[in-house]
């Protein structure tokens, strides 16, 4: 199976993004055969060479985070620009997987559904999409933390490289929490009430110079 692999993170190479599909292809490539390509979208200048891309393969796999409820601007850009490809016959079999920084899967499955219309309008055979909340800061976890989904990740691709399909079961699983406990809730209520929340955004916002424009509004 020959599968192309769009990483949309605007981290690129550095991405949470390109982590979790690390996991992911690892698993894909236990069946013998298998062969892939990956590309950052973030690296191309010219979306065209991008849709060139999605126009040639078999199976495609988009990979993204989710930005204020749905997808940051490059990845918009490149899903607008597949237009031309609307309704073709032999589009290729698409998946999505949709990782965010907030625990709760329920708020990626907004665009999930979005994502299931643009297969249906690309002619695509829809896969699924993986879903997958509470990613921000795994780069920075001990590993009992994280090995429980990267686990997930590998045994998906596995599947996926297997059968070339998404396994529901693993899916719901993976996507756990779907809506934070009465405890979690109360957790992230003192954690924003403290300021707790903010301390990882604010340190990455110090990082890139932008902490003094936190409050911008460009637009307005
Ligand atoms: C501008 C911006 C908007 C974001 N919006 C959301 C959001 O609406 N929901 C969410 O769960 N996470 C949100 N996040 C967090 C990212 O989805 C999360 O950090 C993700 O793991 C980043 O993945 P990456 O390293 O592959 O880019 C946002 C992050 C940024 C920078």
């Amino acid at each position: 199976m020959k599968l192309t692999v769009f990483n949309g993170s605007p981290r690129g190479k550095k991405s949470n993004t390109a982590i979790l599909l690390e996991h992911f292809l690892k698993g894909f490539m236990e069946t013998e055969g298998n062969s892939y390509e990956l590309e950052y979208i973030v690296n191309n200048k010219d979306v065209g060479e991008l849709v060139e891309m999605f126009k040639d393969a078999n199976n495609v796999i988009l990979a993204f985070p989710l930005y204020t409820g749905c997808m940051s601007g490059i990845v918009k850009s490149f899903v607008e620009s597949l237009k031309p490809l609307y309704g073709k016959q032999d589009n290729p079999s698409v998946g999505f997987m949709v990782q965010g920084g907030f625990p709760e899967a329920y708020q990626s499955r907004f665009v999930e559904r979005y994502l299931e219309k643009l297969a249906k309008r690309l002619n695509c055979q829809y896969l699924g999409c993986i879903v997958k909340g509470g990613i921000e800061g795994i780069q920075g976890k001990p590993q009992f933390m994280t090995q429980k989904f990267f686990y997930y990740f590998y045994e998906l691709g596995k599947v996926y490289g297997k059968s070339g399909k998404f396994d529901e079961e693993m899916l719901k699983n993976l996507a756990k929490p779907e809506h934070l406990s009465v405890l979690g809730r109360l957790f992230y209520k003192f954690a924003r009430l403290t300021g707790m929340a903010n301390i990882h955004w604010n340190k990455q916002l110090k990082e890139n110079k932008a902490f003094e424009k936190r409050f911008d509004r460009p637009f307005t």
